[in-house]
């Protein structure tokens, strides 16, 4: 059976930056109060006219580009997101249009936080079982056109920013290279806990003036609860995929982790002792782009020459759902 190798990546942010001193004008909150709660700096907002699909279509030149492969040699494309352009078609088969391929299928997929890791485990399964020798995974999002910028809205609005990152993935014989282990989970008990109500099937309309004056069509979330579990489930599925491979935190050369807030990332890496050379963190500048924060940060890790050939990569990721899940990768 072949192996499925990461063999490009790509990323496309929005040139617009926002700043915390920039939300501090709009809505009752800091720079100090954010850098120190989440450790970001600064985000990446679109402007509008920007799509999902089209930040998602450079990501994936800008991996195919890196991986020396045309996009006709794309067989499928998974993308990942929780703002999709429109409620449907997926965001997938308008990135597929603007590639200028045909036929080849398109699955969005909703796992929030935890869609790049949720992707790899699907595109993984294809190319293993031989279905697709070369898949296009990519994590998008647009999160700025959905937040309350009011002081509301502050515990959520300062998390998020806008983004695209994208991987090729390939089946590979190369002894040695490849993902290993790939682990996902969900616990629904705790959907609600960070969640968008509207505008949604489930109400009658899906969308009121009541649910505008009441804000329902914002995210909301219980910050202290996402924070606890995601501390103990990201260190834990870590731990399920390493035991898997009879390996250990001291064979890791790099962990990835969701950017969901620096604090959660320094007390996961705490928590598997990793010294800081070995956990790659770019929230700083970007803020959490759910779905894109992993394949942003692979990228730019790939970039700054943090990967090298037979290096064990680590991905971990926590998200609305709750969704988790974590993917060992000999680079
Ligand atoms: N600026 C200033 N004050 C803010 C604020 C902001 N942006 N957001 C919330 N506050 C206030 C709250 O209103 C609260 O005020 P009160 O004590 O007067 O009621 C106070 O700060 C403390 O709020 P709390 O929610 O307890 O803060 P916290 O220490 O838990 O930090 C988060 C809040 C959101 C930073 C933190 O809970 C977190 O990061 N959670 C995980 C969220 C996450 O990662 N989500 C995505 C997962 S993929």
């Amino acid at each position: 059976m072949p192996r499925t190798a990461i063999i490009g990546t790509g990323f496309d942010v929005p040139e617009r930056v926002v700043t915390n001193d920039d939300l501090a004008r709009w809505m009752d909150t800091s720079d100090e109060w954010i850098r120190e709660r989440t450790g970001i700096e600064e985000r990446r907002w679109v402007e509008e006219g920007t799509t999902g699909a089209a930040m998602a279509r450079r990501a994936a030149e800008s991996a195919l580009a890196d991986a020396g492969v045309a996009a006709e040699a794309v067989d499928a494309i998974v993308l990942g997101t929780l703002s999709p352009d429109h409620f449907f078609p997926g965001t997938g088969v308008f990135l597929q249009r603007e590639l200028g391929l045909r036929d080849v299928p398109c699955l969005d997929l909703r796992a929030q936080c935890s869609g790049f890791v949720y992707g790899l485990s699907v595109a993984d399964a294809w190319i293993r079982v031989g279905q697709y020798r070369t898949v296009l995974l990519v994590g998008v999002e647009i999160q700025s056109t959905g937040l309350d910028r009011s002081t509301r809205g502050r515990d959520m609005a300062v998390l998020f920013g806008d983004g695209a990152g994208a991987a090729i993935l390939q089946a590979t014989d190369e002894p040695n290279r490849g993902i290993l282990s790939t682990r996902i989970h969900a616990d629904g008990r705790f959907a609600e806990t960070l969640w968008a109500d509207a505008s949604s099937s489930a109400r009658h309309p899906r969308l009121s003036v009541e649910d505008l004056e009441a804000g329902r069509h914002f995210p909301r979330m219980d910050g202290r609860e996402v924070f606890k579990h995601a501390v103990r489930r990201m260190p834990e599925v870590l731990g399920q995929v390493l035991e898997a491979e009879g390996l250990t935190t001291a064979d890791l050369d790099l962990l990835i982790p969701h950017q969901a807030n620096l604090r959660i990332s320094q007390m996961v890496q705490k928590r598997l002792g990793l010294s800081d050379d070995r956990v790659y963190n770019n929230i700083q500048r970007y803020g959490n782009t759910t779905a894109a924060t992993i394949p942003i940060a692979l990228a730019e890790a790939s970039r700054e020459g943090r990967l090298r050939r037979g290096d064990l990569v680590g991905f971990v990721a926590f998200g609305s759902g709750f969704t988790w899940g974590a993917s060992l990768v000999r680079w």
